[in-house]
């Protein structure tokens, strides 16, 4: 299978001043086509970092990462990305159907295949109602909503979530757990950040675990756990890995 993301020893450190957080430090990964892969860790674990070195929105220090086999910065690659950040930060003074706009012109997308696609994400995330709301009004849940259209309006290949489902009620994330295994059925590839177990284990093929920098495990959620009958939870599979760590 294609590799779709490869990432070698990546390394990142914060600096400011006299301080420096070593946030990644030498973490290897990979994502095959179709896969949906689950990246896992406690607050600070520097799954974020990792996302924005994906993106190409922060430079690694040092190892190697492609997308589609090449640099995250090519407009090419870019082009067959979809990212929703932690915090949907939009300006609040639009409605979702002029931020969704703004995004699809980004993309270079005709203007009548963008009214249809606009339409259909806000449909597909439940916000057809509000459309034509300022998003002023409206909630933290309201706005994943609208990260998330955001996040597919270039109809992307690969899907890259950072915790895609914080803000959101219990029916909001079933129904985003069914988007996302929709969009794999397409044939995307989604890599998706949480610190929640349970999402994660719900709906990934293979997971990662990260803490403090290192990446303590991959595989898939029976490679990790082994015997299922043995009644290891992937809880407390997580909590014995990162408690050697902290
Ligand atoms: N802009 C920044 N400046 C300095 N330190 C940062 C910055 N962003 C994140 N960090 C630090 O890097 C580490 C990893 O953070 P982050 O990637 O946001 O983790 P996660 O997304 O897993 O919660 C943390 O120790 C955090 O405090
Ligand atoms: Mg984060």
């Amino acid at each position: 299978m294609q590799k779709i993301l490869s990432a070698k020893n990546l390394q990142y450190t914060y600096e400011s001043g006299k301080s420096r957080t070593e946030a990644l430090k030498g973490v290897d990964l990979s994502v095959e086509d179709g896969e949906i892969f689950g990246f896992i860790g406690p607050n600070g674990a520097g799954k974020t970092t990792a996302i924005k070195l994906l993106l190409g929105i922060l430079t690694p220090e040092k190892g190697e990462l492609t997308l589609f086999g090449q640099s995250p910065r090519e407009p090419k690659t870019r082009q067959k990305v979809g990212y929703m950040p932690e915090i949907a930060n939009y300006y609040k003074y639009l409605t979702p159907v002029e931020l969704l706009k703004i995004y699809g012109n980004i993309f270079g997308i005709n203007k009548d295949l963008l009214r249809e696609r606009v339409g259909k994400l806000l449909e597909l995330v439940g916000l057809e109602n509000e459309a034509n709301r300022l998003m002023r009004t409206f909630s933290k849940g309201m706005m994943q909503k609208v990260s998330f259209a955001q996040a597919l309006i270039n109809d992307p290949d690969l899907l890259i979530l950072d915790e895609p489902m914080g803000g959101l009620d219990p029916f909001s994330r079933m129904k985003m757990r069914e988007v996302i295994q929709d969009l794999k059925l397409k044939g995307k590839t989604i890599f998706f950040s949480s610190h929640e177990l349970s999402e994660v284990e719900l709906v990934s093929d293979r997971i990662g675990i990260l803490c403090k920098g290192h990446l303590l495990a991959t595989g898939t959620v029976n490679d990790l756990l082994g015997d299922k009958k043995a009644g290891q939870s992937l809880e407390n599979y997580f909590l014995n890995i990162i408690g050697e760590k902290i």
